[in-house]
């Protein structure tokens, strides 16, 4: 065990710049397109991270629902510096095995029959999209209100939020319908309509659920109109909502899903994954990235899916995520939503207040609205740090 000291000058070893002097630089150095919080961090274990002063924070974020496994998990990090001394990169020109383990991988856990692989969120989206086109010839798509599909140009058309979209138009835009509702949802879709795309709970939204009859109203009402299905599970999947991927609460088998996020531990990974006649509809040259389904990424996700398995995460998430839920009920909220370890809480306050309280007191906690937070920690988080977590935001109240 390190003593206090001995953990604060590593900490301290890790962070050479100043932190106002860092974001300086940044300003000089990087677009400022994220409103950042006011910390350098530069180590994480588990649940935690450590800025670079020392000081603990409990990561409720968890990088945005990525860190499902925890931080720095040394399974993970032993796959990555093992492949790392072995082979990084070498193109798709080649054949390399871990890919094609990956996507084996992620058939079974799906049930989807072929993986296209890419290297973010939006990116599967994108490959989603083009997908569509292929199979269906068609390039109308209907998605829902206040969805977020990712900011790449074709991905943007599909995320709600119009200041997102406006200054970037003209955009292949999609007819947006309010979600859960299926009458709208049938009204939208015509024999036009190449693909409906949904979040089975959406996440940047504020964590909103879909209704069961919804999906398989949506899978009805596309198999009727000969339109394509499209789960982004980009933020569900890997056990965050308590099941291995959202669409397994609901039963409803989609034409396509979108992965990417906690799929390799913390590195950046995309894979879209499609079914029946779309998943033979590429063809050589249709698509491709150079990073995508390297050696080392899909080392890091075939490790990151075996700690989920071993540590049997997908059913902490749903246990710890029921008892998240039980202890924000002290907080008098105006609703809680969520599956899982992808919780939203509605309050009577300024929830981007709370955040940067809750920063001071060591929480590091992510608002998706003025008056909702949402809670993604990663899955191996326990009851002490929920308890904390919750009597912080209490306190900040
Ligand atoms: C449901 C969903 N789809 C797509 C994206 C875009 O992913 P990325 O940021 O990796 O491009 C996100 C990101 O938050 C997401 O939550």
């Amino acid at each position: 065990m390190k003593s206090k000291q001995s953990l604060v000058m590593e900490l301290e070893a890790l962070s050479m710049i100043e932190k106002n002097d860092l974001k300086n630089r940044l300003s000089q150095a990087i677009f400022e397109t994220y409103a950042r919080q006011d910390v350098v961090l530069v180590r994480g274990s588990k649940a935690s991270v450590w800025d670079s002063e020392g000081k603990e924070y409990l990561d409720f974020v968890a990088g945005i629902a990525v860190n499902n496994v925890g931080h720095c998990h040394p399974a993970v990090a032993r796959a990555i510096a093992r492949q790392a001394e072995t082979l990084i990169h070498t193109s798709n020109l080649y054949y390399t095995e871990n890919q094609v383990l990956l996507a084996e991988e992620l058939k079974a856990l799906t049930g989807m029959k072929r993986a296209y692989f890419c290297n973010s969120g939006a990116e599967s989206v994108e490959a989603a999209l083009k997908l569509t086109r292929r199979a269906t010839g068609k390039s109308k798509i209907v998605a829902a209100e206040r969805a977020f599909h990712g900011r790449t140009l074709g991905a943007l058309g599909t995320t709600y939020k119009s200041i997102y979209r406006e200054p970037f138009r003209p955009l292949n835009e999609a007819t947006f319908v309010p979600y859960n509702d299926i009458e709208a949802l049938k009204a939208a879709v015509t024999n036009e309509t190449g693909a409906v795309i949904l979040e089975p709970v959406q996440g940047e939204a504020g964590v909103y659920v879909a209704d069961a009859k919804y999906l398989r109203a949506a899978r009805q009402i596309c198999d009727d109109k000969g339109a394509l299905l499209i789960f982004d599970e980009v933020q569900t999947g890997f056990g965050r909502t308590g099941k291995w991927f959202g669409k397994d609460h609901f039963g409803v088998m989609p034409d396509m899903i979108t992965l990417a996020k906690a799929m390799a531990g913390g590195l950046p990974i995309g894979a879209m994954l499609a079914a029946g006649p779309a998943a033979e509809a590429f063809q050589k040259g249709d698509h491709g990235s150079t990073f995508a389904g390297g050696p080392l990424i899909c080392a890091a996700a075939l490790a990151t899916i075996q700690v989920i398995k071993d540590e049997k995460l997908v059913q902490r998430s749903e246990e710890m995520g029921a008892y998240l839920k039980s202890q924000l009920k002290k907080l008098a909220p105006r609703e809680i939503r969520g599956l899982g370890l992808m919780v939203g809480l509605d309050l009577d306050a300024d929830c981007k207040l709370l955040v940067e309280k809750a920063l001071q007191k060591g929480v590091l906690i992510n608002s998706t609205g003025e008056h909702t937070l949402r809670f993604i920690p990663p899955l191996v988080v326990g009851k002490a740090e929920i308890d904390k977590v919750v009597s912080v935001i209490g306190e900040s109240l």
